[in-house]
């Protein structure tokens, strides 16, 4: 039996029961892959149970508030996808009018679509020869195979795209590109994979040459990058003011309270009325302890302090701030860490 035949089998025998599995909308299956490109299966199918809901098709989506659509994606992370979903979503809906594009070249070219989604689109929708390639994939066929090219290349890149076009199966597609990446999600994870029982282990390079953690290779460790954001919660017991972020940097279009970014740790209140300009200080305002919390996303990592400053009057908002009362912070899209914050002092 040749290897789709096994992964085919094995994937019949052993398959989670996933909802966008059982559809071939395209503009469903485009949602799942794109929340599925930021989250795990168990948290991505609360997202888009609720993208469906509250955007059943895809003129619902284009007619929404860019608002309200990222206060539903609110906890995935990397929000310039939530944008750019937005943002095709208007396209397919005025000038496609609403008929999703079941065409490779044509989905490539729309924001935020890319190879793999492109591939998963005509794949599952309508049983086009595309093979995906995602972290699953590069894991499973680097394992299996042995190959040591470096996925984080574009040689590499190459190489395992000719072998996972080699390895499709063009009659059975859509079936195909799910039990691969649902073999690499559940049988050969990037952790504690389960080699015993695996239906490859008699052939799979990694396994017998007790390499498995090893695979898939990468050239570059991805740097970090430390951050020091100082907040400040500037409150008269009953409004606050709120920052949009509209700069090209992490959480494009979400709240936050006015930020103060430093090169370095603030540690005490001295040292914040050093950076603090002018006009956000006032005599009678009173400073609260600090509170200090870490917040890791995929390439840096924030030290976030927020300095919760009581005031008889608030500081006069600058562009893209505003004020709001307290009570009204649950109805912004707020990035994770702001989130924290407000579950311990709310
Ligand atoms: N991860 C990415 N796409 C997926 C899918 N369609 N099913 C399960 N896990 C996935």
């Amino acid at each position: 039996m040749d290897f789709s035949t096994v992964l085919i089998d094995w994937y019949e025998h052993n398959k989670r029961d996933l909802p966008w599995r059982k559809t071939k909308n395209p503009y469903y299956i485009w949602l799942s892959e794109t929340i599925l490109q930021q989250t795990r299966v168990n948290q991505g199918i609360n997202y888009y149970y609720s993208f469906i809901k509250k955007y059943p098709t895809i003129h619902d989506l284009a007619k929404a508030e860019l608002d309200d659509v990222l206060k539903l994606w609110q906890g995935l992370g990397y929000y310039s996808r939530a944008v750019n979903l937005h943002q095709t979503a208007k396209i397919i809906s005025i000038q496609y009018n609403g008929k999703f594009p079941i065409d490779y070249p044509t989905l490539l070219k729309l924001k935020g679509i890319g190879e793999y989604t492109a591939s998963a689109i005509v794949s599952f929708v309508s049983n086009q020869p595309y093979p995906v390639i995602d972290g699953n994939v590069y894991r499973v066929l680097s394992r299996i195979f042995g190959i040591e090219d470096c996925i984080d290349t574009q040689n590499g890149k190459k190489t395992f795209k000719k072998l996972a076009t080699k390895l499709l199966n063009k009659e059975n597609a859509s079936v195909y590109n799910q039990a691969i990446m649902e073999f690499g999600a559940i049988q050969c994870k990037p952790k504690s994979p389960n080699c015993e029982e695996c239906i490859f282990r008699s052939y799979c390079f990694a396994f017998i040459n007790k390499k498995v953690e090893l695979f898939p290779l990468k050239k570059s460790k991805t740097k970090q990058k430390t951050r020091f954001f100082n907040y400040l919660v500037f409150n008269t017991n009953k409004s606050i003011i709120l920052n949009k972020r509209i700069n090209k940097d992490v959480w494009f279009g979400l709240h936050e309270f006015p930020l103060i970014e430093t090169d370095k740790q603030i540690n005490n209140q001295e040292e914040l009325l050093q950076i603090l300009p002018k006009s956000f200080t006032n005599k009678s305002d009173v400073y609260l302890p600090s509170i200090k919390i870490e917040h890791q996303l995929s390439h840096q990592k924030i030290i976030a302090t927020f300095w919760k400053i009581n005031t008889k009057k608030l500081p006069k908002p600058v562009k893209n701030q505003f004020i709001i009362s307290l009570n009204a912070i649950h109805q912004f899209a707020v990035p994770r860490l702001i989130e924290k914050y407000i579950q311990k002092i709310l």
